[in-house]
């Protein structure tokens, strides 16, 4: 047992770094041209110098980011920016500390423009401005009031720079109560007619006198200004609130320091500790000994929809996730027993494979899922032993990849244009509609994410053809993975290091923020580019692929997943829904983008698929999984249920009773999109697991084996003892 425990560890922890050790690095090919695709100038794509400082509009520029509405049209649409509402208009900021709505198919955060930061002489015509952004906050200038904002996410003070002796005037809807101050005028209380209390710090004396009933104007003032609202009249938590007032934040910063290991800094200012909150995933990465300096204050705490929002101390934080294994395979491998049926699936899919058929697939979607599928039968072959289908696969997957990656594709194709700097299609490059929205950088890392697995495989079994096209790989991987800032791609398109996961929603105004609906789809995303790390033997794209993983997955299971028992979201929310569809900064959906809520098969399949070997790690809970399945089972009897999102209703089951759902997936008629024009078709057509018996099989069968890699190693350690 002891043996078995050891093995564990070596298979699923280092097999992959030995991997990567011993294969061959390839030769970078020199292009004269750095993007690898032909250029073009987006039609659909908005003028970002509107809202972005001169200095910022040479490099990449954000195009999925917390702040993204203060980018687009008129710049004027809220964000969540936790624990506040924040609007910019022309020439004034807006707050609120938002109330919750619920009920059972839908929870929101409501936003009303409670507070309102400008100045009594203003030339309105001017829009804000961004200077300075990073993952962790946003400076907003505002040029026609001498006003700047540092908005830094999980910051409990709304901060502002004052500049050159100005007047301030902040106004509310409500009515202002009451006006207290300090004997040195550098604290002020207001209290509003909803009740609600706010307070205002000033880096030195100010004095404000009260207009009208809604607004109040200082003096001549230059300096800092900190507005906080008092969510408990407890005088403890006042006092903190004061404690920490001197000491803010101008800026964060967030990088990877180790695998699975990210690291948090502020640029503070001032003088004192910081004080910023935590969400409930920090909080729970936060317990690791390395933050022996970071003080948790666990009774100081603010509401959000996403959990408590817990105050810490302390000017830099590391977060540790939970290692996934990366590997082609099934972690413990199919049992011997099934391979003769997997081996006649496999022929069979094999000898359906349709050249002519799949090159009419022109969205960039499909075409990746299309590929990304037959790349998977080619690993099952390896695993099964039966190799003798894989240059046939090979040569499909080739004839197919090549013209994406030598732009010959006339159907559509990789483009890269230089306003915000990235990847589009050809078909996105003009119609904003095309490719779910591709080209306005919605969905990148869904698509990209299926590609790069058809391209890794690639690569892995012809390390020549991979060393040709490593140049075209790498930009698909950079163009929603880039680490460092660079003059190509904006660091990290997708995921978000302070929310720790990804947002799918491009550059869009949207009331309720970004969104993501399929997580499974995501984590697809950088287990696919960590694949292509292992393939070209790059340990830097392997480490970071497989650590966005890990949050991913982390995020996934703690704001999508909804276990019976969960306490996060509202109590009429979770009765009904055991898995969240789109998840919006600031609400939460029981709906898909393409089915109604009822279509419950429908949100399990497409917060599963693809069906691949971290699927594993991503449903590890099985106590919850069940949940999940049970949950499911009522809205399949439904007539006009499709067979293509049963195989993952199936698969899911397969976690806990491989047997019975074995027995239901050969039960199948087939695992294709026959009924389109449903809600499901949609989708249904890329993701339904079309004829891969194989895959689902072998998907199932894994389970058999041992899904949970957790749940093996305990179990095999816990025998040990
Ligand atoms: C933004 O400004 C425009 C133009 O003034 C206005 O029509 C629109 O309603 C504003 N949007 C919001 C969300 O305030
Ligand atoms: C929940 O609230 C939303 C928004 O107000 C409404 O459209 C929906 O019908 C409500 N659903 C239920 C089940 O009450
Ligand atoms: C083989 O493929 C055909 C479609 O060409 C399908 O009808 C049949 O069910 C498949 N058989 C197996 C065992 O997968
Ligand atoms: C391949 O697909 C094309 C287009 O859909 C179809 O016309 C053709 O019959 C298919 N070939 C085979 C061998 O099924
Ligand atoms: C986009 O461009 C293509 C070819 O350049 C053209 O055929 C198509 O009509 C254009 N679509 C739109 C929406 O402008």
């Amino acid at each position: 047992m002891n043996l078995l425990c050891f093995l564990n560890r070596v298979l699923c922890f280092f097999l992959p770094t030995l991997i990567f050790v011993l294969s061959i690095p390839s030769v970078e090919a020199s292009k004269p041209n750095p993007f690898y695709f032909p250029h073009v100038d987006s039609s659909v794509l908005p003028d970002p110098s509107h809202f972005f400082s001169q200095n910022l509009l040479s490099s990449p520029l954000p195009t999925n980011s917390f702040f993204q509405n203060f980018a687009v049209n008129n710049g004027n649409e809220s964000e969540y920016i936790h624990p506040y509402f924040i609007k910019p208009s022309l020439s004034s900021l807006s707050l609120s500390y938002p109330s919750l709505f619920h009920n059972s198919s839908i929870t929101y955060q409501v936003f009303s423009p409670v507070l309102t930061i400008s100045t009594p002489d203003k030339s309105p015509n001017q829009a804000h401005k961004v200077s300075s952004f990073s993952h962790l906050s946003v400076t907003l200038d505002f040029p026609s009031t001498n006003l700047q904002f540092f908005l830094v996410r999980g910051s409990p003070y709304v901060t502002c720079l004052v500049k050159g002796k100005t007047e301030v005037l902040i106004s509310s809807v409500y009515t202002i109560e009451s006006m207290s101050f300090n004997s040195i005028l550098t604290k002020y209380t207001i209290k509003l007619s909803n009740q609600q209390k706010w307070l205002i710090y000033a880096s030195s004396p100010i004095k404000f006198s009260q207009n009208d009933k809604f607004s109040i104007t200082s003096g001549v003032f230059s300096g800092i200004l900190r507005i906080v609202f008092l969510p408990d009249s407890d005088s403890t938590f006042e006092s903190i609130l004061d404690q920490h007032s001197t000491a803010y934040p101008v800026f964060g910063e967030a990088g990877f320091t180790n695998p699975f290991t990210l690291e948090y800094r502020w640029d503070k200012q001032g003088f004192g500790d910081l004080l910023m909150l935590a969400h409930p995933l920090h909080l729970q990465l936060l317990s690791s000994p390395e933050n022996d300096k970071v003080v948790v204050l666990k009774d100081f705490k603010y509401n959000s929809m996403d959990g408590d929002l817990v105050g810490v101390v302390g000017e830099s934080w590391i977060l540790k996730s939970k290692p996934v294994p990366i590997t082609w395979n099934s972690i413990q491998g199919i049992d011997k027993k099934h391979f003769s049926r997997i081996i006649s699936s496999l022929d069979n899919d094999t000898n359906n494979l349709n050249l002519t058929a799949t090159m009419s697939i022109t969205s960039s979607y499909f075409f990746g899922k299309a590929i990304a599928r037959a790349a998977r039968l080619a690993l099952i072959a390896g695993e099964v032993d039966h190799r003798v289908v894989i240059p046939q696969i090979l040569k499909f997957l080739k004839n197919l990849i090549q013209p994406w990656l030598d732009s010959t594709f006339s159907g559509n194709g990789f483009l890269y244009e230089s306003k915000w700097r990235g990847l589009v299609t050809k078909l996105g490059s003009n119609d904003s509609t095309a490719d779910f929205g591709f080209g306005i950088y919605n969905d990148h890392h869904y698509h990209l994410g299926y590609f790069l697995y058809a391209v890794a495989v690639v690569a892995k079994l012809d390390p020549d053809w991979g060393a040709t096209y490593k140049p075209q790989a790498y930009a698909l991987m950079s163009d929603f993975m880039s680490q460092n800032p660079n003059f190509q791609y904006p660091v990290l398109r997708n995921f978000d290091l302070w929310k720790l996961h990804s947002w799918a929603s491009g550059i869009f105004e949207f009331p309720d923020g970004r969104n993501q609906e399929s997580t499974s789809e995501a984590v697809n995303a950088y287990y696919a580019a960590s694949l292509l790390g292992l393939a070209y033997g790059d340990s830097e794209v392997f480490e970071l692929g497989s650590t966005l993983a890990s949050f991913e997955i982390m995020s996934a299971q703690k704001w999508w997943h909804v276990a019976e028992h969960s306490e996060l979201y509202a109590e009429d929310f979770v009765k009904e829904n055991r898995v969240v569809g789109i998840l919006w900064n600031s609400k939460r959906e029981s709906r898909l983008w393409f089915a109604s809520a009822e279509l419950r098969e429908c949100r399990l399949g497409i917060q599963m698929l693809p069906v691949i070997p971290i699927t594993e790690a991503l449903f590890s809970d099985v106590g919850y999984v069940k949940e999940l399945v049970e949950w499911t089972s009522p809205a399949l009897k439904r007539k006009g249920v499709e067979e293509g999102w049963l195989g993952f209703y199936y698969a899911m089951e397969g976690i806990y009773d491989w047997e019975s759902a074995l027995g239901k997936i050969l039960d199948l008629t087939g695992f294709d999109d026959a009924a389109r024009g449903s809600d499901c078709a949609r989708i249904g057509a890329g993701c339904a697991v079309k004829q891969h018996l194989a895959l689902l099989t072998a998907a199932v069968v894994l389970s058999r084996s041992c899904l949970l890699l957790p749940f093996c190693l305990l179990v095999a350690c816990v025998s040990a003892l």
